[in-house]
């Protein structure tokens, strides 16, 4: 799926991020398995990630980085009227979380449901809602990704569990005088699915004892493949969209790409050409928060000073489906029409 603006101006206009305070360092991941900071450094740039507590489950990191995005959006959640939960750990498989936020936030007049296509959810949550606020269904939509990959990986298997973390971002979008999402290029291919996936738990294969004692309720990868997929498809779902909005890549003011392992964002940097400095990277001390990943990019980069208005920014995630989406922004301060 691929398409532009098409004459609305649709932006972001509030922005919030949570992260649990426990810090897990590679070091303390040395002593559960057979790994080793230099590894996971040199290999992937992780030094850390957050992990989340016994009792926190995907609600109660939305909560504050959605209370953040409303504050700084300067509205109430009794005035949104979409929530969309970018998500593949919801707090129960119903009700959606997007339906307990809504609760939470006070949001009575709004749509809410989650939305899975892997670590590309929240591409995929921001391009419906900015579909949804186009049409006219919706005026104010409050676009959350997280995940809380703690609970479903298998802490024996040194390929998977180094690689996340836990974290939560938010987003709310409103039309906008000028400027704000210029087009986006979103993609799946359903054919990659057994490079990453949960087998058990769904309908396929229900919760036995045996599919428990077969740690089958937890994330298996197939870490080379999902590398190669990686590096192809965030240079070709880059350059799609940019063609698409007639934009160039030397136009690129910040690159957001899914912070999965810095080897894979170097790999696309230099592909596409962007200069190192224009590239948001944070998986050093996140990890692989999936869903959470690009709403956590973009808020330290709107903390460190690089998102500002009229600056052209770049998202691209990929992940399980296997599934992709880049969106292209001209970005706004506020500046709600
Ligand atoms: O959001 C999308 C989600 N996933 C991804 O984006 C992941 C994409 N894949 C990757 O990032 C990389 O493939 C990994 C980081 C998962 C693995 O890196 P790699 O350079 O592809 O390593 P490899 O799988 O080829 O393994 C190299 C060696 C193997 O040992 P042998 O067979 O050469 O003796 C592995 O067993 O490294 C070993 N290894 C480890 N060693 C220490 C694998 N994991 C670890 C580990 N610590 N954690």
């Amino acid at each position: 799926m691929i398409g532009t603006a098409n004459g609305n101006a649709i932006s972001i206009t509030g922005l919030g991020a949570y992260v649990p305070e426990r810090v897990m360092t590679n070091d303390e991941l040395s002593t559960m398995m057979d790994t080793s900071d230099e590894w996971i450094r040199e290999r992937t740039g992780i030094r850390e990630r957050r992990i989340a507590g016994p009792g926190q489950a995907l609600s109660d990191l939305c909560l504050p980085a959605a209370r953040e995005a409303l504050e700084t959006a300067g509205v109430e959640g009794s005035q949104i009227d979409l929530i969309v939960v970018a998500t593949v750990t919801p707090d129960m498989a119903f009700p959606s979380t997007g339906a307990i936020l809504a609760d939470l936030l006070g949001a009575h007049e709004a749509a809410a449901y989650d939305l899975s296509a892997g670590c590309t959810g929240f591409m995929y949550a921001v391009a419906q809602a900015y579909g949804m606020l186009a049409g006219g269904l919706a005026q104010r939509a409050l676009v959350v990704g997280g995940d809380v990959l703690s609970k479903i990986l298998d802490w024996t298997d040194r390929g998977t569990a180094v690689l996340f973390g836990d974290g939560a971002g938010a987003v709310v979008l409103e039309r906008v005088g000028e400027g704000g999402f210029l087009g986006f290029e979103l993609g799946a291919d359903g054919s990659g699915g057994p490079q990453l996936y949960l087998p058990a738990g769904g309908s396929r294969t229900p919760a036995t004892a045996e599919s428990v004692a077969d740690r089958q309720h937890f994330v298996q990868m197939n870490g080379r493949e999902v590398f190669k997929f990686a590096t192809r498809v965030l240079v070709t779902s880059a350059e799609a969209v940019l063609a698409e909005c007639g934009r160039t890549i030397d136009e690129v003011d910040v690159y957001v790409p899914h912070q999965a392992n810095v080897r894979i964002i170097e790999y696309a940097r230099d592909k596409l050409g962007i200069p190192e400095d224009k590239v948001v990277i944070d998986v050093d001390r996140y990890g692989n928060t999936s869903s959470g990943s690009i709403p956590l990019a973009l808020a330290d980069a709107k903390a460190d000073g690089r998102l500002q208005a009229g600056k052209l920014v770049l998202m691209t995630g990929m992940g399980a489906g296997l599934t992709w989406g880049s969106g292209l922004i001209e970005w706004t301060d506020g500046g709600r029409a």
